[in-house]
């Protein structure tokens, strides 16, 4: 079992390359089954969470080469519409593979999906969508069953914006006769990225980062090469990271107005950002402020998927603030953990109230999922003394080379495997 060892106390400096974002990768993969040609997604970062998805394709028929950051994607052979619950628990994306299976194949068999403990995480929005578009669903034995040979266009209203039943969605409406349209959709930039490559290999989208999107269908796709956008999620870490660390980082390869929500939290007292078109520079000096409050929802609105990273610059800040997270039930896994690091924070049902201390103490800390464990790696990056961090292969997930990266920022941090 990986481990992290970190001495906290260093400032970050330096240049970070942000890759493209795990979650619009792990979703233009799926996208790759609708295209019967060859696809190259560029810029994909060397997490478990793609190698995984890679493996799931393969095991669906398709060829696939990876030449460094490259991925190419040849699913002309694809033959078989079964994900096994072995490789689907790993991963929480098989799920989006119902919608690219239903329209290249009519027919999928995936088991229920894995990925992070962070909730129920329930797929009745997904499967309520795929019913009125006529797909016949059985769900029996841990595998959901679908048909979509009697398949038609219509006019779906999602009960809220998930981000992952609005790409199945529209996935599923990519060859459907006539115009689908999806209302009440998510506006997240991963879904306007999918709209981008799915219309390059010529489908017909538009609506993209609204709540309503319109899709025409057609009869073919064809082969294309797509850069993803980069990763909001691990730029927004390392932000977070530099306002609780002090230093000066400049990040290469961001989208700053995905990120607008977090920058317009973070204590402007403290933390000192420049943002440029692809670049955002951050100098950071002395305590943050805490921020008084902090609510997860939908984007543009602050991301769930920072929820943990910012309640850990709490523990550290001047004042108390209080965090909500209204996304996923059980995301404050991680603050039993932090408090073995000598944070003070009390929570109740959905809300946090974090009571920022002068500074934490490292401790022998275990990841519980992905973000959280990314947090830990924070914490100890700010703690005095000596942190452990166990269970690393969460945070593998969703970061490439999380220690070297750090560690080139001047982090003291070791992985031991
Ligand atoms: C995606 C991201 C995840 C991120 C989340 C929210 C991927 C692989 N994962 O997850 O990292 O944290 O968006 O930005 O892209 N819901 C239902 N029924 C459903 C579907 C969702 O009730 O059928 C609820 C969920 O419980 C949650 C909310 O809708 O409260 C949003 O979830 P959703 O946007 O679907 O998240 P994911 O697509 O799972």
């Amino acid at each position: 079992m990986s481990k992290y060892i970190i001495r906290g106390g260093e400032p970050l400096c330096g240049d970070i390359k942000i890759k493209g974002a795990k979650n619009s990768v792990l979703t233009l993969l799926a996208a790759c089954v609708l295209v019967d040609d060859v696809v190259t997604l560029h810029d994909c970062p060397h997490i478990s969470d793609v190698d995984t998805m890679i493996a799931i394709l393969r095991r669906l028929g398709c060829r696939i080469v990876r030449n460094g950051d490259d991925v190419t994607v040849d699913s002309r052979d694809i033959s078989c519409e079964k994900i096994p619950s072995g490789l689907a628990s790993e991963l929480r994306s098989s799920v989006f593979l119902l919608g690219s299976l239903l329209s290249r194949l009519k027919k999928a068999k995936v088991a229920y999906p894995g990925g992070c403990d962070i909730g129920l995480r329930p797929i009745d929005i997904h499967l309520s969508g795929l019913r009125e578009l006529g797909v016949r669903i059985i769900e029996k034995h841990g595998y959901i069953d679908c048909d979509s040979s009697k398949a038609h266009s219509a006019d779906i209203m999602l009960d809220l914006p998930s981000v992952g039943a609005t790409e199945n969605m529209i996935m599923t409406c990519v060859f459907l006769d006539g115009v689908s349209v999806i209302r009440n959709c998510a506006k997240e930039p991963e879904i306007v990225d999918l709209q981008n490559f799915l219309n390059r290999t010529g489908a017909k989208i538009e609506g993209a980062g609204t709540g309503v999107i319109r899709i025409e269908g057609v009869s073919s796709l064809r082969g294309t090469e797509y850069t993803p956008i980069p990763d909001r999620i691990v730029a927004g870490t390392y932000l977070i990271g530099a306002a609780m660390c002090g230093g000066e980082l400049c990040l290469s390869n961001v989208n700053p107005e995905h990120l607008s929500s977090l920058l317009a939290k973070l204590p402007k007292s403290a933390c000192k950002v420049t943002c440029a078109r692809d670049k955002i520079n951050i100098i950071c000096k002395g305590r943050c402020e805490s921020i008084p409050k902090v609510e997860t929802t939908y984007y543009p609105g602050f991301p769930t998927d920072l929820q943990t990273q910012i309640l850990t610059l709490q523990t550290v800040s001047k004042g108390t603030s209080v965090i909500v997270e209204n996304i996923f039930e059980t995301r404050f896994k991680t603050v039993p953990q932090l408090l073995k690091m000598g944070a003070d924070v009390t929570v109740n049902g959905r809300t946090a109230v974090v009571r920022g201390v002068e500074s934490l103490t490292g401790a022998e800390v275990s990841a519980t999922d992905l973000r959280g464990g990314a947090s830990l790696v924070l914490a100890g990056m700010c703690a005095q003394g000596e942190t452990r961090i166990d269970n690393v292969y969460h945070i593998d997930r969703g970061y490439e080379d999380l220690s070297q990266i750090l560690s080139s920022a001047g982090v003291k941090i070791k992985r031991i495997d």
